[in-house]
């Protein structure tokens, strides 16, 4: 990639919509909150941490994140961890994040549900003051669990209501198809909430069918399997159903063996409306940035791209009318430069 492509992705104003919080929580910071919070760990020091971050596919990934985020405890703790993504994404030009996080795996343990959804609130609400930075929260369902759960779950969250805006389905893809969350999706429609769910990242493309035609979800996650499928991408670009496509994540998990081998390029070519986030900075190697870096170094894509996934960013967002009009006017002002 030439210096001025370079230039452009790391500096044009972007959204990031498919980040989990969790997946941000970096091995130096796991430490420091396993001591302040007596729990003990698996591993002896931050480099054992780190060199245990060899993935063989989702599953051995999901083992070491949930563990990681064991050492999440007080409403401070989910503070520190967003605010420390916050400042990190607005290094990269994001001026928007819609960020999933995973109640289940916190009150699981005890923890509170209103100590997880305040923390990461207060959060947000100081990066907006300190950085002009928008944020709004989705709340994932783990689908490893039983829809029962899942519902449990969204009842804590009602006194909540407030404080996110969608809700969203991952964990273990394999043997969780969507359908099995039809009942609380459905539920959640109802309430006014937005919808996605993670699909075709490791599960087959009939996974983003009943994503969409079941769960009737707005966008998805990862998608990348729909390529399998030519009527599903002929659907999901006449539909202009965003794909909130995670490269280092998909390299490290075995979805892709190269970046080279990633269908980005493909899917923006068939005409989708993809975007590229980061899904685990801490655990994939990057955050934004060089999600973009990595994608664009490897694969045939040029400015013209680059514009097309800082705008698809905005106009995928859940932000109001007026807030993502006058982002997507400062892309186009962007690349009138
Ligand atoms: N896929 C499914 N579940 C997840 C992921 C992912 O990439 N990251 C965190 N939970
Ligand atoms: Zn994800």
């Amino acid at each position: 990639m030439d210096e001025a492509l370079r230039n452009t992705v790391l500096n044009m104003p972007k959204a990031e919509l498919h980040i989990h919080i969790e997946g941000s929580l970096e091995p130096e910071l796991i430490f420091a909150l396993a001591e302040r919070n007596k729990v003990a760990l698996a591993y002896p020091s931050v480099e054992a941490l780190r060199s245990a971050y060899a993935f063989t596919d989702l599953q051995s990934f999901l083992d070491i994140y949930y563990a990681g985020a064991s050492v999440l405890l007080a409403e401070q703790d989910f503070y520190d961890m967003t605010m420390a993504y916050l400042q990190r994404a607005q290094a990269d030009n994001v001026r928007h994040v819609e960020l999933f996080f995973d109640p289940q795996t916190h009150t699981a343990r005890g923890v509170a549900f209103a100590d997880v959804i305040n923390g990461i609130d207060r959060a947000l609400q100081d990066a907006r003051t300190k950085w002009q930075m928008s944020g709004l929260l989705i709340m994932c369902f783990l689908r490893h669990l039983s829809e029962e759960e899942a519902f449990a779950t969204l009842e804590q969250a009602l006194p909540h209501r407030d404080k996110f805006i969608g809700v969203g389905l991952d964990s273990s893809e394999r043997g969780n198809p969507p359908e099995k969350f039809a009942g609380v999706f459905a539920r959640c429609k109802e309430l006014g909430l937005h919808l996605v769910a993670h699909a075709g990242e490791e599960g087959p493309p009939a996974y983003i069918r009943t994503a969409l035609d079941v769960l009737q979800v707005e966008r998805i996650d990862h998608g990348v399997a729909c390529l399998q499928d030519p009527e599903l991408v002929q659907r999901l670009a006449r539909q202009q159903t965003a794909l909130t496509v995670c490269p280092l994540s998909n390299i490290k998990l075995r979805v892709f063996d190269r970046m080279q081998d990633h269908n980005l390029a493909a899917l923006l070519e068939a005409g989708i409306a993809a975007t590229v986030n980061s899904d685990d900075p801490a655990y994939f190697g990057g955050y934004m940035n060089d999600n973009l870096v990595a994608a664009f170094e490897a694969l045939p894509l040029n400015r013209d791209h680059a514009r097309q996934l800082a705008h698809n960013s905005f106009a995928a967002s859940f932000l109001p009318h007026e807030a993502r009009e006058s982002c997507l006017r400062e892309v186009d002002a962007f690349f009138r430069q």
